[in-house]
């Protein structure tokens, strides 16, 4: 059986004092949560103040985002050594909203899946189509040319120590989820990549989460799907009611 996950990730909200205020709130309502893997991604400038609070606790913290270079001249970014200085467990790899509003490529989710291994990080890579791929009947075509480019390019060691997470881009921050069938048939469809490239022992290990507009009301459906293997939330994981409410899915 695979173990659960259930990360939130802030993208670019909350400051030192609201993340102070939402781990006050939050730690107590998921103490007895031992069913799942709990992970937060606050901003850079908040990962810190929040691996502090995390102290003891069963959360871990993410990155939302990781330099492919170990340091050297490169304005604005921030390496893997240093987030995992700063407290983080996990780093975010290729997040729909990097690829299309950063332009980040395969090629760069690539090598900062692999910088992130090598400092010890567990990267959580994300793919997923955009609305006019799968109107096209291309999701397939585009999960499996992310899928080459990024995670099948790692060595089978290296790909064992990685999450998936599959998030539709037309499903993020639109309040429109991909039904829990949509979700599944994805996910199988990259279990079935993942085999081909590496064995079927990688295929039924790897731990492939589900992202967009996962809310407290739609967790259920999402996780009756054996096929998902927890979540990745943008909005509702905020709020810390909301969010520990996904995380109690049982
Ligand atoms: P929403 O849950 O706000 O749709 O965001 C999903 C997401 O992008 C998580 O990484």
């Amino acid at each position: 059986m695979r173990r659960r996950v259930i990360a939130g990730n802030w993208k670019m909200y909350k400051t030192l004092a609201e993340t102070r205020a939402f781990f006050s709130a939050f730690t107590p309502l998921v103490a007895n949560s031992r069913h799942c893997d709990i992970i937060i991604a606050p901003p850079f400038t908040a990962i810190s103040t929040a691996a502090e609070a995390a102290k003891g606790t069963n959360i871990a913290i993410s990155g939302q985002n990781v330099s492919w270079s170990k340091e050297g001249a490169f304005t604005g970014e921030v390496s893997a050594p240093m987030l995992t200085e700063a407290g983080c467990r996990y780093v975010i790899i290729g997040h729909s909203e990097r690829r299309q509003l950063f332009r980040e490529t395969d090629d760069n989710v690539a090598k900062k899946t692999l910088v992130a291994l090598d400092s010890g990080l567990t990267p959580i890579v994300c793919l997923g189509e955009m609305q006019e791929d799968r109107d096209a009947g291309l999701a397939e075509e585009v999960l499996l040319r992310q899928f080459t480019g990024g995670p099948g390019a790692l060595t089978p060691d290296e790909f064992s120590r990685i999450l998936i997470a599959y998030e539709p881009v037309w499903a993020i921050g639109t309040g429109r989820t991909a039904t829990p069938e949509i979700a599944a048939t994805a996910h199988r469809f990259l279990r079935r990549c993942a085999g081909e490239q590496f064995s079927v022992h990688h295929a039924s290990a790897l731990r492939i989460l589900y992202g967009g507009s996962v809310k407290p009301d739609n967790i259920q459906g999402l996780m009756a799907q054996e096929e998902l293997d927890g979540a990745l939330v943008g909005g509702a994981s905020l709020d810390p009611k909301s969010f520990a409410a996904i995380v109690n899915f049982k």
